[in-house]
């Protein structure tokens, strides 16, 4: 037997509940009329399966994931013929989307199922609702392996990536408090890479002081991460509107900006961002992030189970990153605060991060800088491998006062050298002689 409960459009909800109700093994357990009550519901297990459908205000990839952590299986369901909400259903994630006339046994397949244990992804933060999916004739089966590891967002494929063509890399640029320069790092890193033939998309998800759009003189009204973020949401983000929201700002530059104000970080929801990462590495072959600093849990501060989370949105690109940089200033302070980001980074299921201390220079830590702070992130956090980037306020400066890159204002600087020397380390190969980088779109 199977509990069922309801959320549904509430002109053709009695149908669907006396449809389902109808069924055999399976009673519909409560109807409710808001996602709230059918969080609590869930919450306190009431049922085993969530039916949802899209006139539930406030149903979005967030509100899948508590549900999913609840370990209820969700479906999607819409009335009769209602092609477009099907397919909004499943971009927002849902493998599973039944309708009215949905024949009894279809129905009761895609019903008929045990609560699920703790959620796979619930400690990860990681994934939406559903198992794997197959397709049978427009009606998505799940495959109900409880076993199945952390579910993909969707089971249609974006708009044709490339037939054959890898999936992008995502490398997050990260650090402590303290403006270490992770901006300054991201975009010119970005921008190396972009410049040496490697498409690269830079995205901006940093929840307390966005500034990549600032750094590179993008307009004011760029769309940016919050819409691509909305269209997730929305259920409408495929590959063309990504493309949109990402405009590229130099040849083979894309940038997702971020939230024009810290004021609107709930607008980041961490689901819909982790959406947006994997999307993006369809539409390029490089995605560097610039995230937030702050990775405590905030869901551990919050009884409030529905409330957005400033940090997941970092943590999220954590997670979802092929390679984290951490960066650190070059001075006292700076460098206690890298050791203790590098060990709060050891708690999460993240790859090992790849040490960058900034802003180096003797008269913050003593002659020699490169060898003292070696010795101390070996010693402290068991670092290897640092790389080093100069102190270097001439060239930043100049940079942020021009709104452009490196490259661009200050191209024979030693900070560029040693960030170009970077991007070849991630790249995998040295980077050829730098190309001009010419036309400026979408500047102010
Ligand atoms: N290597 C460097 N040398 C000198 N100034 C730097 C360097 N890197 C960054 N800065 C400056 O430090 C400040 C903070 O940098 P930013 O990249 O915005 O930090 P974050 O993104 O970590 O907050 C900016 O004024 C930037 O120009
Ligand atoms: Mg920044």
């Amino acid at each position: 037997m199977s509990t069922v409960v309801t959320a549904l459009g509430h002109e053709w909800e009695a149908r669907m509940v006396a449809l389902v109700d109808s069924l055999p093994g399976i009673d519909v357990g409560r109807r409710c009329v808001d996602l709230a009550e059918l969080v609590s519901a869930v919450a306190a297990g009431h049922g085993d399966v969530a039916l949802v459908s899209l006139e539930l205000r406030g149903l979005d990839r967030d509100a899948l994931h508590q549900l999913d952590l609840a370990g209820v299986h969700v479906v999607g369901a819409s009335a009769e013929g209602d092609e477009d909400s099907e397919r909004r259903l499943r971009q927002l994630g849902l493998t599973r989307v039944v309708h009215l006339g949905t024949p009894a046994d279809e129905l009761a397949d895609l019903l008929g199922v045990a609560r699920r244990g703790p959620a796979p992804g619930a400690a990860t933060l990681a994934g939406t609702v559903g198992a794997g999916p197959t397709s049978t004739g427009g009606v998505a089966v799940a495959t109900d392996d409880p076993q199945a590891g952390p579910p993909r967002p969707t089971d249609e494929p974006p708009p044709a990536p490339e037939a054959g063509r890898a999936r992008g890399r995502v490398v997050c640029v990260w650090g402590p408090t303290g403006a270490p320069g992770r901006t300054t790092v991201a975009v010119n890193l970005a921008a190396e890479l972009a410049g040496s033939g490697v498409p690269t998309l830079l995205v901006d998800v940093d929840t307390y002081g966005a500034s990549v759009a600032q750094a590179l003189s993008m307009i004011d009204e760029a769309p940016g991460a919050a819409a691509a973020v909305r269209a997730s949401e929305a259920g409408s983000l495929d590959l063309p509107t990504l493309a949109r929201v990402a405009p590229e700002v130099l040849p083979g530059l894309r940038v997702l900006s971020g939230i024009p104000t810290p004021a609107r970080w709930t607008e980041l929801r961490a689901a819909a961002v982790e959406h947006v990462l994997d999307l993006s590495r369809d539409l390029a072959p490089l995605v560097v992030v610039d995230c937030g600093f702050s990775i405590e849990d905030d869901e551990e501060l919050s009884y409030d189970t529905l409330a957005p989370r400033r940090n997941a949105t970092t943590l999220v690109a954590l997670e979802a990153a092929d390679e984290i940089l951490v960066v650190g200033a070059g001075d006292p302070v700076g460098l206690q605060r890298m050791v203790r980001a590098v060990q709060a980074l050891a708690d999460l299921p993240v790859v090992a991060p790849r040490p960058v201390v900034n802003r180096v220079r003797a008269s913050a830590v003593g002659s020699d800088p490169q060898r003292r702070i070696a010795d101390s992130l070996r010693r402290f956090a068991g670092l290897e491998r640092i790389a080093f980037l100069p102190d270097d306020p001439a060239s930043t400066d100049a940079a942020m006062l021009a709104g452009r890159t490196l490259a661009e204002t200050a191209p024979g600087s030693p900070l560029r050298a040693a960030l170009r020397e970077l991007a070849g380390a991630l790249a995998g190969r040295a980077l050829p002689r730098p190309s001009r980088t010419g036309s400026r779109l979408l500047r102010r």
